[in-house]
C-alpha cells in the first residue's frame, strides 16, 4: 500500500467516526429531506424558493435493453442520426461506410454531444449540436485498417458541429434540411482566434504565420450559449487526433495536454501535415480552446476565444451577474485537472448584440481552489486568478506573458495552488442564479497518484462512481471571488457496498443508483437533469446499474429520480428543451448495438426528443 492509499483510509476512518453514511450529509434516513435540509447550507439557501414537488413522473428502473425507456406517460422520437442529410442536395446515408468525404460533409457528423436550441418562432428554431468525435468501426467497411486520404477527409467532415433549422408539424419537430442556417462546421472550417493569445509565437504555424487563422474544431464535446444568440463548443480531448512517427521533441506541456509523437488511432498524420507534431509542433496549441459561433449566419467566421483559457473543455456555463459582468464556468475534464471560471471586463448590455458579441474577447480567467471545514464534506472556497504578473505567474516561474498564462492554463493552475479535481465535466447553472452545480465523473487516480490526495470535495480514493459538487458564490454574486460549497449527491452502489463513501450519500438507494455523472442541466423550474457516462457491464461496483442513463434531480429536497434508460453501449448526452419545454432533445451518443433503427442495422449516435403524451412539460 502506497503512502497516499494510507493517508485516504485515515480520512475514510475520519469521515466514517464523525459522520457515518447515515449521519454525515444527509441525516438519517427516518428524517429524510428535512434532515438533509438540516445539514446541508448550500441546499438550505435553495430551499428559500422551495415550491411544489418539482418531480411529477413515475421513477422507472435500471435497464440492459437496446432501446431507450421512458417513465410511463412518456414517448421518444428520433429527430436525427449520424450520416442524415442535412441539405436538399445532400447524398443519402448510406450504411456501408463507403460514403465518402464530400457526402460526409453534407450530412450530420457522428457521436451526436452538447446541442442548444435557438427559437426563431413557436414552431422553427435553429439546433446547434456537436459531433465530438467519429468511430471508425461504423465510419468506414475496413473499420480503420486502410486509411486513405479521402477517408481522413471523410473523418474531419464527420467532426465538428451540425447546424440545422428544425420545425415543429402536427405538433412534432423535424429537421429541415432546406434551412438557411443549415452548416456543417468541421475540422477544416476557416476560424479566427481571439483574445490574449492570439498571433503569438506559440500559435504560429508554416500554414499560418499570423498565428490568428485557424483551420478547423474538434472533439467538440459540451457547449454553452449566450443570451446574445451565439453558441458556444468546446474543444476536449483534442490530443487525440495528432501523432506522428517521426521523434518529436515534446515539452512537458504537451505531455500534460496528453500530445504524443506516436501512430495516433485517428491516422490524420499519415495523410495530412497539419497532425504530424513532429513536422508542425505549434499546431496543437491552436486547439483546447472555447469556440463561438453565431449558428444564424452559415457564412460567418467561427471565433476561437483564447481568454477562457487552453485546456479539454468540457461545457461552457454562461450566467450574466447581477452587476452585468458575464461570468463563465468551465471545467477540464481530466483526471486531477481544474475548475475554472472567467469574468468579462466589459458588462452585458440588454438589447445591444452587437457589443455583447466582443464579450467573451477580454476578461479575466480564475481557478477553483477548495477548502473543507471541520472534516465536512462542506466548506469555503476561493477563485484564484490567471493573470500574468500575479499570483506567481511570472518570469521566474516560466510565464513570459498573458498568452502563455492562457495557452499553459493547466501550468498556470498548479503554479497558484489550485485544487485537483475528479474529472469536472459539466456546469450548470441553477435558474435562481444563486446555486451553480458540476459533475465530477470518476477518477481512478483519486488517492493514488502524487498531488491527487483525498479531500472534502474528492473524498474517495479511486472514484469509480463520481459526484456532483455544489457552490453558492459569496451574496450571489458571481464576481464574488469566494463561494461556500457542498455536495449534492455523492454516487455509489448501497448494494455492494455498506456503511462507506463507495454506497454514496443519502439520497442514492437501490432504486436510482448510477455511476458517472456527466451532462447536468437544468430547465426553467429548477430540474437538474443528470446524464451518465459510465461503466454499464452491470457487474461488481456497477452491479445493478445496467445502460447509461438519465435521471432527475429536485436541489430542493435532493432527491433524485431515473427518467430515462439507453440502449446498449452508448453514453446519453447533450440536452436541451424546445422554449415551451414540452420536447426534450437527447443526444446518444456512440452505442454498439443496433440503435435505433433495431434489426441487424448498423448503430448510429442520434439525437432523440421526448415528449409528454398529455402534451405537457417533460418531469412536470
Ligand atoms: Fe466529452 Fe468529458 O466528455
Ligand atoms: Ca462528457
Ligand atoms: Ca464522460
Ligand atoms: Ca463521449
Amino acid at each position: 500500500m502506497n503512502k497516499f492509499v494510507e493517508k485516504e483510509s485515515d480520512f475514510s476512518n475520519m469521515v466514517n467516526a464523525r459522520l457515518s453514511r447515515r449521519g454525515f450529509l444527509m441525516g438519517t434516513a427516518a428524517a429524510g429531506a428535512g434532515a438533509f435540509l438540516a445539514l446541508n447550507p448550500v441546499a438550505k439557501a435553495i430551499a428559500g424558493n422551495m415550491n411544489n414537488a418539482l418531480l411529477n413522473f413515475e421513477a422507472i428502473p435500471t435497464s440492459t435493453s437496446d432501446s431507450i425507456v421512458l417513465p410511463k406517460g412518456y414517448s421518444w422520437n428520433t429527430l436525427m442520426s449520424w450520416g442524415d442529410p442535412i441539405f436538399v442536395n445532400a447524398p443519402k446515408f448510406n450504411p456501408n461506410g463507403k460514403q465518402d468525404s464530400k457526402a460526409q460533409a453534407l450530412q450530420f457528423g457522428d457521436n451526436t454531444d452538447g446541442m442548444s436550441v435557438f427559437p426563431l418562432s413557436n414552431d422553427r428554431a435553429i439546433l446547434a449540436v456537436n459531433n465530438e468525435y467519429t468511430n471508425y468501426e461504423f465510419l468506414f467497411a475496413h473499420q480503420g485498417k486502410e486509411m486513405t486520404a479521402d477517408d481522413v477527409a471523410k473523418a474531419q467532415a464527420a467532426v465538428g458541429i451540425t447546424i440545422v433549422e428544425i420545425v415543429k408539424k402536427n405538433g412534432q419537430w423535424t429537421m429541415d434540411s432546406a434551412g438557411k442556417a443549415n452548416r456543417r462546421i468541421t475540422a477544416n472550417t476557416e476560424m479566427e482566434v481571439t483574445g490574449p493569445a492570439a498571433g503569438h509565437d506559440l500559435l504560429k504555424t508554416k500554414a499560418d504565420p499570423t498565428g490568428k487563422k485557424v483551420l478547423g474544431t474538434f472533439n467538440n464535446c459540451a457547449n454553452g450559449e449566450t443570451p446574445w444568440g451565439t453558441y458556444l463548443t468546446c474543444e476536449e480531448n483534442f490530443n487525440d487526433f495528432f501523432g506522428s512517427e517521426q521523434n518529436a521533441e515534446l515539452t512537458p506541456d504537451d505531455k500534460r495536454y496528453g500530445i504524443k509523437a506516436e501512430q495516433s488511432d485517428y491516422q490524420w498524420h499519415n495523410f495530412d501535415d497539419r497532425f504530424d507534431v513532429a513536422k508542425n509542433p505549434n499546431e496543437p496549441n491552436r486547439f483546447g480552446w472555447v469556440v463561438e459561433i453565431d449558428p444564424n449566419d452559415p457564412t460567418s467566421t467561427p471565433l476561437k476565444r483564447t481568454g477562457l483559457g487552453r485546456f479539454k473543455h468540457e461545457n461552457a456555463a454562461l450566467v450574466v451577474n447581477d452587476d452585468g459582468h458575464v461570468v463563465v464556468y468551465l471545467g477540464d475534464d481530466e483526471r486531477g485537472e481544474h475548475l475554472y471560471k472567467f469574468v468579462s471586463k466589459d458588462k452585458y448590455q440588454e438589447g445591444n448584440n452587437r457589443a455583447n458579441r466582443n464579450l467573451l474577447e477580454e476578461g479575466t480567467l480564475y481557478v477553483a481552489k477548495f477548502a473543507m471545514k471541520d472534516d465536512k464534506l462542506e466548506g469555503d472556497g476561493q477563485w484564484l486568478e490567471l493573470t500574468y504578473g500575479k499570483n506567481g505567474l511570472t518570469r521566474e516561474n516560466g510565464f513570459n506573458s498573458q498568452a502563455e498564462v492562457m495557452i499553459f492554463a493547466r501550468r498556470a493552475a498548479t503554479q497558484v495552488g489550485a485544487t485537483t479535481m475528479d474529472r469536472p465535466e459539466w456546469v450548470a447553472v441553477h435558474p435562481d442564479k444563486k446555486h451553480v452545480f458540476c459533475t465530477l465523473t470518476n477518477n481512478k487516480y483519486r488517492g493514488v497518484k502524487e498531488g491527487q490526495d483525498v479531500d472534502g470535495v474528492n473524498p474517495r480514493a479511486e472514484n469509480h462512481y463520481g459526484q456532483i459538487v455544489r457552490w453558492a458564490p459569496t451574496n450571489a454574486n458571481h464576481v464574488s471571488d469566494t463561494f461556500q460549497w457542498d455536495l449534492y449527491v455523492i454516487a455509489g452502489n448501497p448494494t455492494v457496498h455498506k456503511d462507506s463513501l463507495y454506497a454514496g450519500s443519502d439520497n442514492i438507494n437501490k432504486d436510482n443508483m448510477f455511476n458517472s455523472p456527466d451532462g447536468i442541466g437544468f430547465d426553467k423550474a429548477g430540474r437538474l437533469w443528470i446524464q451518465t457516462d459510465g461503466n454499464y457491464s452491470n457487474k461488481g461496483d456497477f452491479a445493478g446499474q445496467g445502460n447509461n442513463q438519465m435521471l432527475c434531480g429536485d436541489p430542493n429536497t435532493g432527491e433524485v429520480r431515473r427518467f430515462l434508460t439507453g440502449p446498449i453501449g452508448c453514453e446519453i448526452t447533450g440536452l436541451t428543451f424546445s422554449e415551451d419545454q414540452k420536447t426534450m432533445f437527447v443526444g446518444v451518443q456512440h452505442p454498439s448495438g443496433h440503435f435505433p433503427q433495431g434489426g441487424n442495422s448498423k448503430p448510429r449516435s442520434t439525437i432523440v426528443m421526448i415528449t409528454k403524451d398529455n402534451g405537457g412539460v417533460i418531469g412536470s
